[in-house]
C-alpha cells in the first residue's frame, strides 16, 4: 500500500471519530463511539493500524509516526468529550440544587433528654443551695460500693442476683452513694455536694422499673447537722423542682449507711410518691472515711431521677424515656 493511501485514510478516520465524540449527547452514546473507534479488538482505529503491515518498507517510519500522532489526537478528542459531559452533569445538578424557587427543608433541631433536662435543672436547684457536683464511676469496686457504706460481705444486698458483676469484687454501681464515699476520702469536712448519674440494677422492666436508672445523691456533713436540716432542705428542694404545694413526708426505713433512715415520700396534686431514701450518716461510715463522728455528722439522701421527671411531665412509663422515640422525646 502507498503511504499516502494510508495517510488518507488516517485522516479521514481521525475527522470521524472527533465527529462522532462531539456528536454524542450521553454518556451510552459517547462509550459507544469510543468502542468504534478505539476499542482494543475491532475498533476502526486497530484497522486501520493493520494496513500499516501493508506499506512498504521505505515509507515505514513516517506511516507510523503519523499513525501515533492520530492515535493521539483521537484519544485527546475523546478525553475532550468525556470532560465536557462530566461538567455539563456537574453544572446541571449545581442548577437544581440552587434553584431558589425549591421549597426548603425545615432543619430538625435536636434538643435534650428529658432526664437530662431534669439533671440540669437539679444541679441548678441544689447549687442555690450551697451544693456543688460531684462525679464518680459507674465501674465500681465493692470497697466504695459496699464496705464503706457499711453493707458487709454476707449482706443480702450484694448478692449476684442483685448486682451486675463484672469480676469479682468489680461491679456496675447500684447506687450513687458511691460517690459521697470517694468524696469524703478525699476532703475534709465540711462536705456539701450532690452526685447525679446512672446506677445498674438486675430488675425486669415494667412501668416504674429499669435495670438502668439515674439518681441524684446528697451528702452534707458539718458541725451539728440535725434531721431537721434534712427535712428542710429536701423541702425547699421539691418546692424548687415541683410547686409551692408540694409536701414531703418521711418514713421510718433502713439503709446499712444512715442511721436513722427514712424513705422520702412527695405529694403534689394528690397521692404520695416514694422519692428515695435519706438519713443521717451512720458513724461507721464517717469512721471508714477517717472523719470524727463526734465531731462531725451529716445527712444523706438519694433519689430517682426518672421518677422526678416522669411525675413533673406527666409520663405513666418510663420505659419510654429509654426507647429513643424521636416522636416522644420530641415532646419535652
Ligand atoms: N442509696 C440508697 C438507694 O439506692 C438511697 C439512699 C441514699 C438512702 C442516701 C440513704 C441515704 O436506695
Amino acid at each position: 500500500m502507498a503511504l499516502s493511501e494510508f495517510l488518507t485514510e488516517l485522516d479521514a478516520l481521525a475527522a470521524q471519530a472527533k465527529t462522532a465524540f462531539d456528536a454524542a449527547r450521553d454518556a451510552a452514546s459517547l462509550e459507544a463511539a469510543r468502542v468504534e473507534f478505539l476499542g482494543a479488538r475491532s475498533g476502526r482505529l486497530k484497522t486501520v493500524q493493520k494496513g500499516l503491515g501493508q506499506v512498504d518498507k521505505t515509507d515505514k517510519p513516517a506511516a507510523g509516526k503519523r499513525f501515533n500522532e492520530v492515535k493521539q489526537a483521537i484519544e485527546a478528542a475523546f478525553e475532550a468529550a468525556e470532560q465536557r459531559q462530566t461538567s455539563a452533569t456537574v453544572a446541571s445538578t449545581v442548577a437544581v440544587c440552587s434553584d431558589p424557587t425549591v421549597p426548603g427543608v425545615r432543619m430538625r433541631l435536636g434538643r435534650l433528654h428529658p432526664i437530662t433536662q431534669t439533671i440540669e435543672e437539679l444541679k441548678e436547684i441544689m447549687g442555690r443551695l450551697g451544693f456543688s457536683v460531684a462525679e464518680g464511676p459507674e465501674v465500681e469496686d465493692s470497697w466504695h460500693n459496699f464496705e464503706a457504706l457499711n453493707i458487709p460481705p454476707e449482706h443480702p444486698a450484694r448478692d449476684p442476683l442483685e448486682n451486675f458483676y463484672l469480676a469479682p469484687g468489680l461491679l456496675l454501681r447500684s447506687q450513687t452513694s458511691t460517690v459521697q464515699i470517694r468524696v469524703m476520702e478525699k476532703t475534709k469536712p465540711p462536705v456539701r455536694i450532690i452526685s447525679c448519674g446512672r446506677v445498674y440494677r438486675p430488675d425486669t422492666a415494667d412501668a416504674t422499673h429499669y435495670p438502668m436508672f439515674h439518681q441524684i445523691e446528697g451528702l452534707l456533713i458539718d458541725r451539728g447537722v440535725t434531721m431537721a436540716d434534712l427535712k428542710s432542705m429536701l423541702r425547699l428542694f421539691a418546692r424548687s423542682a415541683f410547686a409551692d404545694d408540694v409536701h414531703i413526708r418521711f418514713r421510718p426505713s433502713f439503709f446499712p449507711f444512715t442511721e436513722p433512715s427514712v424513705e422520702v415520700d412527695m405529694s403534689w396534686q394528690g397521692g404520695w410518691m416514694e422519692m428515695g431514701g435519706a438519713g443521717m450518716v451512720d458513724p461507721n461510715v464517717l469512721r471508714a472515711v477517717g472523719y470524727d463522728p463526734e465531731e462531725y455528722t451529716g445527712f444523706a439522701f438519694g433519689l430517682g431521677i426518672e421518677r422526678i421527671c416522669a411525675r413533673r411531665h406527666g409520663i405513666t412509663d418510663i420505659r419510654e424515656l429509654f426507647k429513643n422515640d424521636v416522636r416522644f422525646l420530641h415532646q419535652f
